[in-house]
């Protein structure tokens, strides 16, 4: 409310104020001040004073204020003629921008005319504070930026004028900047940010600083805001693959887009500058062909099949690159595996196919094996069956032969299947198989061979000519023309055989026929030499022996040797009147040309005088009285006997015996007794020559009974000494026949033989061993053991 005398016209110019006032107008305003927010009707000036009227003469002269603007700030007390303020005045609503502050008014005044011009300066007081426009301020900063550069901030508004104008910016926390205060064009005071250190995104990519301003007021005021500084990211790091090289392995049976590894490169930058694409390097056709990489996860993808035989591992350059451009390389060695995926190959470059049987070590075949896989995989085994008379024999890098371990035998086996098997030692193991066929070509190592060393072949006497009477056969177990046999009739050392016409070959078939008939008495067995012959080139032949039996058939009848039946007169014996029952009278001999059951005999009674006086013994032809002799017995008997054989059917023969009853005949020495004779044969002479008979007869019935004692002796001892041994068969003979072999029976294997020389008439006896065995024991030049074959014979009839 008080004056400033300062702003206040001078005291001494205001009577000069005056005059011009009063000469209408004023030209000299008057000036005062006051402070803005005054209250209002506060003192401004004593305007009457200073208009040098009295205070009551404003009111007569109704003096009024009027201000340049609408609105009126002052007004005037009519009363004391004080200037008021009529309400507060705000500098900064009023003037703003404008500086100095200062209100025009004029005062104006009736009876006379008057009008006064007046300035009115409202003085600023601190009553703002500095406002920042943005309470936050965003700065970005490249991390790169140097120490020293100057960033200029907005600045802050402070609506007091001079010293309660904006002074000063300060910033917090100084860390990295420090805030100088600048004046701009317009004087304005700006903050401008000063860069003390250099910066790292990586490390502090953000800060808040708080920026506040300072007025000169006393006190001051301040306002603030917040400066937020991103740092910002520049490429200052190129990407880094975080394992090259890598290495990595993939089998080779690995498809097509199938993954092989992922590489990872890092880039510490952020944002686009942190953004890794991945590419392939430098790459080759065949790396561009084989491998792709994803550009955005790095992953690296088979194109294709991997093939190890061709290669084995890739040298692959990889890069990456951030999105400021840098780049880093990396790269990744591939190595492929190899799978067991090549079976292994055989290629035959030379093979026979026919090896003759008898030569010696043959190469039959000349491959090649290989395997295209490596290590194990291509490790590769070459084999035959054991069992195969082959040899693998393995001649220069992977190439084998196939030879025959020896001279080969196409009779045992003439076609070989020879399996080569070759093998890897991969996992799973491959094999591969090729089969070659070889055969055995013949070659004439074979000689005929006959089914058994000797033939015996049985003919029935009195055979038709031409008759078949055996095959003999022989095999040769080579073939075709080697095989081919002939069988022919080997000249005979026998002169006495004239083998031509009895027998007969048929050159193809070995079939024998006899020419004409044979006959069992004149010819009883015979043998000769059969060769087969082959027709190979040398020919190879054999030889067998065949022996032919003749078979005896009952065509002769018995012929009675004792009593002589050709006599003109029957055979007379002499019987004592007192012999005894069973005395023997007279015994028959007969024989039979004819051999076997032909020959066994049989004797019977066929007719007699007095029936019941004589008993024939029929096994051995005894004649022996059955009962004494009595007075009423006739003296002549007439006796009729049969001797029969036992062939089939049987032949026989009639004997015609007479016995004579004589008295006195008595042992041992025995006279002639008394004969009741004929009475044309009642002679002396004769008797003597009946007892002579019947003496020589006696004793030559023991001689024979003696040689057959003997004989069967013999042939016993021949027999336990023969290699075949010859036993007697036990068996029931008929007791009605006499074997005139001797002793035995017939068995089916075994048959006992006795001859009696018929032509001779000496009762010589011939013993044959048994057949079979004897046979073979005759083999010339041979030890040959009996073997079941040489049981089978033939028979024929
Ligand atoms: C800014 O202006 C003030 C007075 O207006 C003066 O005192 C000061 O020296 C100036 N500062 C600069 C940096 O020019
Ligand atoms: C050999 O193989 C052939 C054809 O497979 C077959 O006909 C023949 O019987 C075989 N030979 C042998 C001795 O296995
Ligand atoms: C009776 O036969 C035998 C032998 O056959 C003969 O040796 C003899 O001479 C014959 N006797 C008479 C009388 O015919």
């Amino acid at each position: 409310m008080e004056k400033l005398d300062r702003n206040l016209p001078n005291r001494q110019v205001i009577p000069f104020l005056f005059m011009l006032l009063w000469d209408q107008v004023l030209t000299v305003p008057a000036r005062y001040s006051v402070l803005e927010e005054t209250e209002s009707g506060s003192f401004v000036a004593h305007l009457a004073k200073d208009l040098g009227l009295r205070s009551g003469d404003l009111a007569a002269r109704s003096a009024r204020v009027v201000s340049d603007y609408d609105k009126q700030q002052l007004i005037l007390d009519p009363d004391t003629g004080d200037l008021l303020l009529r309400e507060k005045l705000d500098r900064e609503e009023l003037c703003v921008p404008v500086e100095p502050c200062v209100l025009h008014f004029q005062v104006f005044l009736e009876k006379p005319v008057q009008f006064l011009q007046g300035e009115l300066l409202i003085q600023d007081i601190n009553d703002h504070s500095p406002e920042f426009p943005d309470k936050e301020m965003l700065l970005k900063i490249p991390e790169n930026s140097q120490p020293g550069t100057l960033l200029p901030l907005n600045l802050a508004q402070d609506l007091d004028v001079g010293s309660n104008g904006l002074q000063l910016y300060t910033v917090s926390p100084t860390s990295h900047f420090h805030v100088v205060t600048r004046n701009n064009s317009e004087g304005k005071k700006y903050p401008e940010l000063v860069q003390d250190r250099a910066l790292d995104r990586e490390e502090q990519a953000e800060m808040s600083l708080t920026l506040t301003a300072l007025d000169g007021g006393s006190p001051p005021r301040s306002g603030t805001a917040m400066v937020r500084i991103l740092i910002l990211d520049i490429n200052d790091n190129a990407p880094e693959f975080v394992n090259t090289p890598y290495e990595v392995q993939v089998l080779e049976s690995s498809p097509p887009d199938s993954p092989v590894l992922t590489v990872l490169a890092k880039d510490a930058d952020a944002g686009n500058f942190g953004r890794v694409s991945y590419g392939l390097f430098q790459a080759s056709d065949e790396i561009l062909q084989t491998f792709s990489i994803n550009e955005v996860t790095g992953e690296i993808r088979l194109k294709k099949g991997l093939d190890f035989e061709k290669i084995k591992s890739y040298h692959v350059k990889i890069e990456a690159t951030d999105g400021g451009g840098l780049s880093g390389k990396g790269a990744v060695v591939i190595e492929v595996l190899d799978v067991n995926d090549n079976a292994p190959e055989l290629s035959i470059s030379s093979l026979t196919n026919s090896v003759p049987e008898n030569a010696p070590e043959t190469v039959v075949a000349i491959f090649r094996i290989r395997d295209r896989d490596s290590g194990d995989n291509g490790k590769i085994i070459c084999s035959i069956p054991d069992t195969l008379p082959f040899l693998l024999k393995p001649s220069n890098k992977n190439f084998y032969t196939l030879v025959t371990e020896g001279p080969l035998d196409r009779e045992s086996r003439a076609e070989y299947n020879i399996t080569i098997t070759v093998t890897d030692l991969g996992t799973p193991r491959l094999t591969t198989q090729h089969t070659i066929t070889v055969q055995v070509s013949d070659v004439n190592d074979n000689a005929p061979a006959f089914t058994q060393t000797s033939y015996t072949l049985f003919v029935q006497e009195n055979n038709s000519p031409a008759l078949h009477i055996g095959t003999i056969s022989a095999t040769d177990s080579d073939s075709g023309s080697n095989a081919h046999i002939t069988y022919s009739l080997l000249p005979t050392h026998d002169p006495q055989l004239a083998l031509s016409s009895l027998i007969s070959i048929n050159a193809d078939n070995g079939q024998l026929f006899a020419l004409r008939a044979l006959d069992y008495e004149t010819l009883q067995n015979f043998e000769f030499r059969v060769g087969a012959t082959d027709q190979g080139s040398p020919a190879l032949s054999s030889q067998a022996l065949v022996r032919v039996l003749v078979l005896d058939a009952n065509d002769n009848a018995p012929f009675v040797l004792y009593p002589l039946q050709n006599a003109s007169a029957p055979c007379t014996e002499l019987l004592p009147r007192a012999a005894e029952p069973g005395y023997l009278v007279t015994k028959v001999v007969a024989v039979d040309r004819d051999s076997g059951q032909n020959a066994w005999l049989s004797f019977q009674l066929l007719k007699a005088t007095e029936p019941g006086l004589f008993t024939v013994w029929a096994h051995n032809g005894e004649v022996r009285t059955s009962r004494l002799l009595s007075e009423r017995d006739a003296p002549k008997h007439r006796l009729l006997l049969v001797v029969k054989d036992n062939g089939d059917p049987p032949r026989s023969a009639t004997v015609t015996l007479q016995v004579l009853v004589v008295d006195g005949f008595s042992q041992p020495y025995l006279p002639l007794p008394e004969v009741v004779r004929d009475p044309e044969r009642s002679n002396e002479n004769l008797l003597t020559l009946y007892l002579v008979i019947a003496l020589a007869s006696v004793s030559s019935l023991f001689l024979l009974s003696v040689l057959l004692f003997v004989g069967v002796r013999l042939c016993r001892r021949a027999r336990a000494a023969s290699l075949s041994g010859c036993s007697v068969p036990e068996g029931h003979f008929p007791g009605h026949l006499v074997d005139f072999s001797g002793e035995g029976t017939l068995s089916q294997s075994y048959q006992y033989e006795v001859c009696l020389r018929g032509d001779s008439g000496t009762g010589e006896f011939n013993f044959f061993k048994p057949m079979v065995p004897n046979l073979l024991l005759q083999d010339p030049g041979r030890d040959v053991k009996e073997s079941p074959h040489s049981r089978d014979s033939f028979v024929f009839s």
